[in-house]
């Protein structure tokens, strides 16, 4: 595929890099460490991926996640993504993980970080930049979080930031409220997944109880006119998923999606892939589908690619080189 958006130069910034294990590679690394999978065919896996909403899709995420056992696991399936999301035009990527669902089976916090990060070593040679945001998960007791927030913090250089996922609704943000404010005055980025099977009320909390920067999904936030303005005005960004929400049915169809709703109302949107070995695309056909879908010209597909090198947290100078490339491609194109 040569399309428009898998060219296009973008940042990928709502990642979790375990929701990148295709069934391919979870049955090589299930032989490779003697775990058993509950399915006897990469195709019966295949057959599993019917979701119908959040916690349908987590039960087989986390299951397969079994297969993650050492550092080497976590640099292969980290330098599987990075090759596949160079090629359809990632040049910037913050990765999520979810730590704790690794050191609660044992497999030891340094190993997971040093895995990814040399897969994001390697990745300099594709022209790929990138860092680690460490996700707590909002539906397991805040203590489990704080364990693996007090090793973490050790060594803050080796995170960009930190994040909050898994089950949303009935698990709000305040809980984390004080390991968020240590890291940020370690310097560390705050971002939160809010208002994705939950109302604007969870983004609210996002914003206030943890400081984030950045919302990850927050589609429901059109729910709320004054979140909107908020939002809007103070230009913070919302890492939007599509394939993400029709699998997971926070929406029906592409087509009832809100992102140019969201556009049209001056968010800052980011188009990205989540979970792309469940959600079927990376980056590249998470963007071409809204391009087709709703008819986004040139134009508004360097606008998505912009918004997603401005509100990653890439270097002013990285920012600067991709901003440039975003430019040559859009002089590249025929004008509309
Ligand atoms: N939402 C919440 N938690 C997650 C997701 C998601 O889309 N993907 C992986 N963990
Ligand atoms: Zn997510």
């Amino acid at each position: 595929m040569t399309s428009d958006a898998l060219t296009l130069p973008k940042a990928e910034l709502h990642l979790h890099v375990e929701g990148t294990l295709e069934p391919d590679l979870a049955f090589a690394l299930a032989v490779r460490n003697g775990v058993d999978l509950p399915f006897a065919s990469v195709e019966e896996l295949r057959a599993a991926y019917r979701f119908t909403d959040l916690q349908s899709f987590l039960d087989l995420y986390y299951a397969c996640m079994d297969v993650l056992r050492t550092r080497e696991d976590f640099r292969d399936l980290a330098a599987a993504y990075l090759r596949r999301a160079a090629a359809e035009g990632v040049r910037h990527v913050e990765l999520f993980f979810d730590a704790q669902a690794h050191t609660a089976r044992g497999v030891p916090y340094a190993d997971v970080i040093g895995g990814l990060q040399d897969a994001l070593d390697a990745a300099a040679h594709l022209g790929v930049t990138g860092g680690l945001i460490l996700c707590f998960l909002r539906d397991a007791p805040v203590e489990e979080a704080e364990e693996v927030w007090a090793e973490a913090r050790t060594r803050p250089e080796a995170l960009l930031g930190v994040g909050l996922d898994s089950a949303e609704v009935g698990n709000p943000a305040g809980r984390f409220a004080p390991i968020y404010a240590e890291a940020r005055a370690l310097g560390l980025h705050a971002v939160a997944h809010a208002g994705e099977e939950g109302g604007p009320e969870y983004v609210w909390d996002a914003l206030r109880e943890l400081g984030a920067e950045r919302i990850d999904h927050g589609i429901r936030s059109l729910e709320d006119p004054e979140l909107v303005r908020h939002l809007a005005e103070h230009g913070i960004p919302l890492t939007v998923c599509p394939f993400s929400n029709v699998r997971l049915r926070a929406v029906d169809r592409l087509a009832d999606h809100p992102l140019p709703a969201m556009l049209a109302a001056g968010l800052h949107v980011t188009v990205n892939s989540d979970d792309p070995a469940y959600f079927g695309g990376y980056a590249g056909e998470n963007l071409e589908a809204v391009a087709e879908e709703f008819g986004l010209s040139a134009a508004e597909l360097g606008l998505l690619a912009r918004n997603s090198v401005t509100a990653s947290f890439a270097s002013a100078e990285r920012k600067g080189e991709l901003l440039a490339e975003i430019e040559r491609w859009e002089g590249a194109r025929p004008r509309e």
